[in-house]
């Protein structure tokens, strides 16, 4: 059977997908683009209004296949599933399966099933109480060095904007003993970076499915994993990360110097109803701890936009917030309405336009402070993990595609080298592009 699978949302979703990709692999069935597919999964996302309607422009375009396919099917997997539910196949009767987080692990037998029989619809929409795992499916051929690792499921912080907690349940940690067993396996077949996962990893270990190990623990004993030379973590909750962790970054040498820590608005005020349980002064405290820990560190952020209720003077606090924390990086939403959250209720809220203005200074600030820390890296040299080949540009030396420790995309000449995949090599940072950096491998 041939299958295409369309993925939006955070990382949490890409690996889902990726598990799912291999599983169904694993049951004779062959990736194919959209237009040879007979199956198809749509793994959504419904953090924002947009990634939302995404679902629903893609259940278009596969419902143009129906007359070249007839019997196509189409599961719909992840955020958007476990909100609208059952009532896709109203809509949309080729849709034949519904699954939610929870429901991902047993996705590939319902597929299998459905595709036996003609008139079979599953929804695979229950919550457990704990942390369910997935067969180890088995992996293709190394296509990264570089790997995600789960280490809980869903968030229980209620942020008022977020509709996350709704989605994907309650907190619920994933066994230690299987977060390292997946990272041994990982390292034996040639993984070298790994990015520990979840909505708020800081708290692992901190609901019932927790097994004592706590994540300053489980951090380190994933770093002296053999074979694995670069740690990183996402997502991080500024209210909840310890010192303990703080300190890893001056102590192991290989975690990475870099922390993506969402803090989303400058404004104490907005902080406050946003049900963040930080002000500004302790995010920045955090930010100088790490930085004595670590002084290189790259620190990225999110921020929302338009909040309701955000003022001018509270916006032009979250743009003095960008110099003052020093962000080498941020993502910046426009806030969404989504049902059911607090925020919902909350007014004023701010005309479409003037998040717009917001949303566009607040880029053009960060952007140019972007620029001029990539800049400030030109004449230097970065151990660059080797993803791949890169862009050749205009010459016709072979050119690598990979990561410094920061994570920033460093593309690189390397005459006459032998295939560079999944090596370190040190790379002399000659340009500063716009988001990434070229340079040329020494020798
Ligand atoms: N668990 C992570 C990320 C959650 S979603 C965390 O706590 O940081 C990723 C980002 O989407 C959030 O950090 C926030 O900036 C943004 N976001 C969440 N809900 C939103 C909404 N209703 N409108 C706009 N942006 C939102
Ligand atoms: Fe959403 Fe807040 Fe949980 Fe992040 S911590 S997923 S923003 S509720
Ligand atoms: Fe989106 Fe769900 Fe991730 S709402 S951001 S796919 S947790």
């Amino acid at each position: 059977m041939k299958f295409h699978v369309f993925t939006f949302g955070c990382q949490m979703n890409a690996a889902d997908s990726g598990w799912l990709t291999r599983s169904l692999e694993n049951m004779g069935w062959e990736k194919a683009p959209a237009d040879q597919a007979k199956a198809f999964i749509v793994n959504t996302c419904s953090v924002r209004e947009k990634p939302e309607q995404k679902l629903y422009s893609e259940l278009g375009r596969i419902a143009e296949h129906l007359e070249r396919e007839p019997g196509l099917f189409c599961a719909v997997g992840g955020c958007v599933a476990q909100q609208v539910g059952a009532k896709l196949w109203n809509r949309f009767p080729f849709v034949r399966l519904v699954f939610g987080t929870d429901g991902v692990a047993q996705a590939p037998q319902a597929m299998a099933r459905i595709a036996r029989e003609p008139r079979l619809r599953v929804s695979l929409l229950d919550f457990s109480d704990s942390y369910i795992e997935r067969d180890a499916a088995l992996p293709g051929p190394l296509d990264s060095p570089r790997a995600f690792v789960n280490i809980m499921q869903g968030c229980d912080n209620f942020c008022t904007y977020c509709i996350v907690p709704y989605v994907r349940g309650r907190q619920k940690s994933r066994a230690s003993e299987a977060v390292l067993a997946e990272c041994r396996s990982l390292a034996e077949r040639g993984v070298k970076d790994v990015t520990l996962l979840g909505q708020n990893v800081n708290s692992y270990g901190r609901d019932k499915g927790g097994d004592g190990t706590s994540f300053p623990q489980l951090l380190r004993a994933v770093a002296a994993v053999d074979g694995i030379e670069r740690v990183r973590f996402t997502t991080s909750h500024p209210k909840d990360i310890a010192p303990e962790v703080v300190a890893a970054f001056g102590e192991l040498e290989n975690i990475c110097p870099t922390l993506h820590l969402p803090v989303q608005s400058g404004s104490d005020d907005v902080l406050r109803r946003m049900g963040r349980n930080y002000t500004v002064e302790k995010y920045l405290g955090i930010v100088d701890a790490l930085r004595r820990a670590r002084p290189d560190i790259s620190l990225t952020t999110d921020f929302i936009v338009g909040f309701p209720g955000e003022t001018e003077e509270d916006f032009k606090a979250t743009l003095e917030l960008i110099p003052r924390a020093g962000f080498e990086g941020s993502f910046s939403f426009i806030y969404s309405d989504r049902p059911g959250v607090a925020a919902a209720k909350m007014e004023p809220k701010i005309p479409a336009e003037i998040k717009s203005w917001r949303l566009d200074e607040l880029q053009a600030l960060q952007n140019a402070r972007q620029q001029s820390i990539l800049q400030g890296l030109v004449s230097s040299v970065a151990p660059v993990l080797v993803e791949g080949p890169g862009k050749r540009r205009d010459s016709d030396a072979p050119a690598w595609r990979g990561r410094d420790a920061h994570g920033r995309t460093v593309n690189f000449l390397a005459p006459a080298s032998p295939d560079l995949f999944g090596r370190i090599v040190n790379v002399r940072v000659t340009e500063a592009k716009k988001h990434s950096l070229w340079g040329e491998i020494l020798p």
